[in-house]
């Protein structure tokens, strides 16, 4: 292994990042023509537009290694470089094993450490911030960190509450160790609620729903949703996570160069920050383009970001992610 062999606590910096998209693109009217829907209703209730989907050969996996491909190909490295590998993902290719394990072989980075990590959409924050802290322990240099989902999989086409919100994608970050020791995460945080699980998951069995098979379609292994809760939820833990980021990293909003939360709707979105005050741009929103791609979504807006050269070193950018579990997680960092 490449552990180093005196540690020393270190900065961390995004040294990369890289997104894999499926080509095939999927309209409301496309949607309107297979369900009882309408452009005019998806795109005033949830801000989206068309989503993308991945075609039945591709897996989680095929996104995973494109986007971590991209990501060490952006940072200028070699896969072996990569000491872990972290894939968020609620759509893994089987139980075991990881589908990280598989990535790490594919691309050429064994014996890279493998996890795979199950936060549904908050997972990227998750992994970001577990990746963060062995960096933090000066025994690992370079992490990869992914964000990938096959959603359209687990998505019930016939369901019309739920078959508009998803879309299929990965993004994927390098986190490197840095000699700049103000780079970095500056707070960060991770909580779950599993006592309100039942309002958005995936039954396997009829043992798996809960007792009163709250927004449950008939269809097992597809995702049930209670929208009007996880709408609720969404709103009241963004203002929150957002407000005891900037508290808990002694910064003022105004700091802040970017917000990137996870792209779960863009009334949700706007519902949060007109609360909190804080200007429409700089607050990074795609989900017109790509719908909500759950532990995907914050990585392919970074990747965007970064693309479109709108961070620089040394800014601020707060990140948040919320989602099934529930689960929620804030990454406050320095570029
Ligand atoms: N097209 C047309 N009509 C629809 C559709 C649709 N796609 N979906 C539901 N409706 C109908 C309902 O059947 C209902 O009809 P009825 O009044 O005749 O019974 C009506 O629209 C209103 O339904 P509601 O569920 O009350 O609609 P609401 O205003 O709550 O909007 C929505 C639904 C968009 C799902 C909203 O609740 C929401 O955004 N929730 C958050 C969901 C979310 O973001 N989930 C992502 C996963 S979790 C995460 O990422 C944080």
């Amino acid at each position: 292994m490449r552990h180093l062999a005196r540690p020393q606590p270190a900065g961390v910096r995004l040294a990369g990042t890289g997104k894999a998209i499926p080509s095939k693109v999927v309209t409301n009217e496309d949607l309107a023509a297979k369900v009882d829907t309408s452009d005019a209703w998806i795109s005033r209730r949830t801000g989206i537009r068309q989503r993308h989907i991945a075609e039945e050969s591709t897996t989680v996996r095929t996104l995973a290694v494109a986007s971590i491909q991209a990501a060490l190909s952006n940072a200028a490295m070699e896969p072996g470089d990569l000491d872990f590998l972290i894939i968020a993902t609620l759509t893994p290719e089987m139980c075991c094993p990881s589908t990280s394990a598989r990535v790490v072989a594919e691309i050429g980075a064994t014996p890279a450490g493998a996890v795979d990590l199950s936060a549904a959409c908050s997972g990227f924050v998750y992994g970001l911030n577990i990746a963060t802290g062995l960096i933090q322990t000066g025994q690992y240099r370079h992490i990869g960190v992914v964000g990938a989902e096959t959603l359209s999989h687990i998505v019930d086409w016939t369901d019309r509450r739920t078959c508009v919100l998803f879309g299929d994608g990965a993004g994927a970050v390098v986190v490197s160790a840095s000699d700049n020791p103000d780079q970095g995460c500056l707070y960060q945080s991770m909580a779950s609620d599993g006592t309100a699980w039942q309002v958005l998951y995936c039954a396997r069995t009829e043992d798996d729903l809960p007792d009163d098979r709250d927004g449950f379609s008939g269809n097992f292994n597809t995702l049930q949703m209670n929208g009007r809760e996880v709408y609720r939820f969404a709103v009241s833990t963004l203002q929150k996570t957002i407000t005891e980021a900037i508290e808990g990293a002694g910064i003022r909003m105004d700091d802040l160069a970017m917000i990137v939360p996870h792209q779960s709707n863009q009334r949700i979105l706007e519902s949060a920050i007109d609360k909190l005050g804080v200007p429409e741009q700089k607050v990074y929103s795609n989900i017109d383009r790509y719908g909500n791609t759950s532990a995907a979504s914050i990585p392919i807006c970074l990747n965007e970001l970064m693309e479109a050269d709108r961070l620089h070193e040394g800014d601020l950018v707060l990140m948040v992610g919320l989602g099934g579990g529930l689960t929620w997680a804030s990454s406050l960092w320095r570029l």
